[in-house]
């Protein structure tokens, strides 16, 4: 009896039901040998309905070859619809010529964009509040939940736990920052969101998010480094803001995303939600996996695609002026984080990341994502600068990437 139960569990498992509606890389389904539904060789993106085995084969496959984005999920109302494929298809095929345009030459994005960056002193002392002590701390906190699985029962214990920690740190000296927690179709794990608004152009957004999820495929799933270090990152430029007493003239927008390893789920229900409610998105930083050095102290990448060429040389000026960090440039592959849902709803993106892409830390998606020796939070500390002068910078400015 028990066996005829697990026979059919298994069946329904594999049946039609649980079968994904994906966007993926045309390369890595032709090499697993499935056929694609529709694809767009130039834009680099394939469309296929996969079962769960071909899922977890995909997923393999993209971080044995190198490169991370496995694949993105589609919500329910774009799957299995052939006119939504091919406006999506479209869509980005559009962004990446504009992007192609930006890169060529920056006037192209029109009047109004500052090529020369002034300093600021506000950043400049700003930036020298920043502890990787504080770092660390959080990182250790928040990996030491056996695992924050979007799929598991507690999903969403850690993200309740995050929220408290915020309230009773910088969010109890704040009155007019709030929190709330963004319920998903997709997922039963929640989003976290904390809003700082703007004092003069409230409507104006600049945001800020990384992955609270983790994933492992056997065992624990602490994803100290994927993505602890990240989110710690942003709580830290939470924690130094709170301190200067700055106030932006843009409302700041900073998540920490539900279900990002299980397809980019939570960014994906809020970045079409932005759209839908013609949100002024000014720009979007990503922060996943920040703690590894991988390709050397103080080097990270400055990824290339999916990203937006105006965003990302604002990032290296930022470098230049407060950080002196070394700026390496690799890609990701297909929609690899977050940033990939908001660049898919035509917003700037941008993802500074840890190390170049063939070098970083082997031990994501293991029970070994923890606090190793190799484990650096000054490298850590400098994606909390890079994103707390980008945060500064943006927010206070007229700063606008097309
Ligand atoms: N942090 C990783 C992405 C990553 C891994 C970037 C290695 C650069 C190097 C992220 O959490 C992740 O694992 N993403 C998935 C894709 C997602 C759409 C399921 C992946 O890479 O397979
Ligand atoms: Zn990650």
């Amino acid at each position: 009896m028990k066996n005829i139960f697990a026979s059919l569990t298994l069946l329904l498992s594999f049946s039609a039901f649980s079968q994904t509606a994906v966007l993926t890389d045309p390369w890595l389904l032709k090499e697993m040998g499935v056929a694609a539904l529709n694809e767009d060789l130039s834009a680099k993106v394939a469309y296929a309905v996969l079962n769960p085995l071909q899922e977890m084969r995909l997923h393999q496959l993209a971080h044995a070859r190198g490169r991370c984005g496995g694949y993105e999920v589609l919500s329910q109302k774009e799957t299995f619809n052939q006119n939504r494929i091919a406006g999506i298809f479209s869509k980005i095929k559009s962004f990446q010529k504009r992007d192609l345009l930006l890169q060529k030459d920056i006037k192209l994005a029109g009047p109004g964009i500052s090529e020369n960056l002034a300093e600021r002193r506000e950043i400049r002392e700003a930036l020298k509040l920043v502890q990787k002590e504080r770092i660390k701390d959080f990182v250790s906190w928040f990996s030491s939940f056996p695992n924050r699985n979007n799929k598991s029962r507690d999903s969403n214990l850690p993200m309740q736990a995050l929220a408290k920690r915020l309230q009773d740190s910088v969010l109890v000296s704040h009155p007019n920052w709030t929190q709330d927690f963004i319920e998903h179709d997709s997922t039963g794990q929640k989003s976290l969101r904390v809003i700082i608004p703007g004092r003069s152009r409230p409507n104006e957004i600049v945001v800020l998010g990384g992955h609270a999820d983790s994933i492992s495929f056997r065992g624990n799933a602490p994803g100290a480094d994927d993505n602890a270090s990240g989110s710690a990152d942003i709580v830290e430029v939470l924690n130094v803001i709170s301190e200067t007493g700055f106030t932006p003239e843009r409302s700041i927008h900073l998540f920490f995303y539900a279900g990002e390893e299980s397809g980019l789920l939570g960014s994906a229900e809020i970045a079409e939600s932005y759209k839908n409610e013609g949100k002024n998105v000014v720009a979007v930083m990503q922060l996943d996996m920040t703690s590894f050095p991988g390709s050397g102290l103080f080097k990270f990448s400055n990824m290339t695609d999916f990203t937006t060429p105006t965003l990302r040389k604002l990032i290296e000026d930022l470098n230049t002026l407060y950080v002196g960090g070394e700026v390496i440039h690799s890609e990701c592959g297909y929609g690899c984080s977050d940033h990939a849902s908001w660049y898919r709803n035509g917003f700037p993106t941008v993802i500074p990341f840890e190390s170049h892409m063939d070098e970083y830390n082997p031990n994501i998606h293991t029970p070994q994502d923890t606090i190793t020796a190799e484990i650096n939070f000054e490298h850590s500390a400098m994606f909390a600068k890079l994103a707390l002068s980008y945060v500064m910078e943006v927010s206070a400015s007229q700063w606008r990437a097309f």
